[in-house]
């Protein structure tokens, strides 16, 4: 040791320089459930997400539609063939906007299947087609009983362009369910635990005027230098296909300060999942939070645990 250093000195130096590696270690990219833990259970029903949440995600992610009578639903598709047996009711309506919700409760949730879902039949018998409200609840009292914050990725699933009727009155029933007195103030943005997504921009631009939650623009493929200015106008990140994550894309989005997260992963191909981490993606939908978990800590071992606190929002004049 030199002689002008003293152990309390050299004790100290090493410490300083432990906390500034610490806090300059990225931060983990969200593992977010692409319709809960589809890859084992029927997607977008509460044992889903449930499954998803024991498995260590950082958020789950609703698509959102509304029923016939009004109430937002955690659905994927306009029609009901593919993920309940509405088969075995023919005198009912088979799209979701056509039918109630309590029509819609005596249907079984099932799994459409393929190498990137649960198996057709995967799944316990009686499962439903959850409200929004329902998902809240869920995330509210795991807090309350655990003070585990898991975060909430609702998307308005439009029908039709634009914001036509239909879809601002889901986008309204979203931001009201969000902001309903029963939650407290836990999904009012102060802990960065929600983010709002549709593939429509105008809806996203509506989302933008209307609720300080940050919001994301989903675009199949990476949005071109010229799109980028009206979408950093009105949002705060961008969804995207894995495949177009390039660098970049990756470049030309972060340079306009909006974060990048892309969809979907799964047990189909489990490796990308290291892969968008090691390229720098803010985060992945994935079908499979425990393979994304995994190959996170293998691609970015020491990186930071989520801070739940607000993220700085875009300024929108
Ligand atoms: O919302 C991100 C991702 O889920 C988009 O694809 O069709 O599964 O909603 P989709
Ligand atoms: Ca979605």
């Amino acid at each position: 040791m030199p002689s002008h250093l003293s152990s309390l000195t050299l004790a100290l130096l090493v410490a300083l320089t432990c906390n500034a590696a610490a806090q300059s270690a990225r931060e983990r990219p969200l593992v977010i459930a692409h319709r809960g833990a589809s890859q084992y259970l029927p997607e977008h029903t509460m044992e889903a997400y449930r499954l998803a949440i024991r498995q260590g995600a950082d958020f789950i992610e609703p698509d959102l539609l509304l029923t016939a009578d009004g109430i937002a639903v955690a659905r994927h598709d306009r029609a009901l063939g593919a993920t309940t047996n509405i088969a075995s009711h023919p005198t009912l309506p088979s799209n979701i906007d056509q039918i109630t919700f309590r029509q819609l409760q005596g249907l079984q949730a099932i799994s459409r299947g393929g190498a990137a879902y649960a198996p057709p039949g995967a799944g316990p018998a009686g499962l439903r087609v959850p409200s929004f409200a329902e998902v809240l609840d869920e995330l509210r009292t795991l807090h309350a009983s655990t003070g585990r914050i898991v975060g909430v990725y609702p998307e308005v699933k439009t029908i039709g362009q634009g914001l036509n009727s239909y879809n601002r009155a889901l986008a309204d029933a979203m931001l009201a369910e969000l902001a309903h007195p029963r939650h407290g103030r836990l999904f009012d943005g102060r802990r960065g635990n929600v983010i709002l997504q549709s593939f429509d921009g105008e809806v996203v631009a509506y989302l933008s005027r209307q609720s300080s939650l940050p919001v994301v623009q989903l675009s199949p493929q990476c949005p071109t230098r010229a799109d980028i200015p009206a979408i950093a106008a009105r949002a705060d990140g961008v969804g995207t296909q894995a495949a177009q994550a390039d660098a970049d894309c990756l470049q030309r989005l972060r340079a306009a300060g909006l974060f990048v997260h892309v969809y979907t992963l799964s047990n189909a191909n489990p490796d990308l999942h290291a892969t968008m981490f090691r390229n720098g993606v803010n985060g992945v939908f994935t079908n499979a939070p425990d393979t994304a978990i995994a190959q996170r800590e293998q691609a970015l071992p020491g990186a930071r645990p989520r801070e739940w606190v607000a993220p700085a929002r875009r300024r929108r004049d």
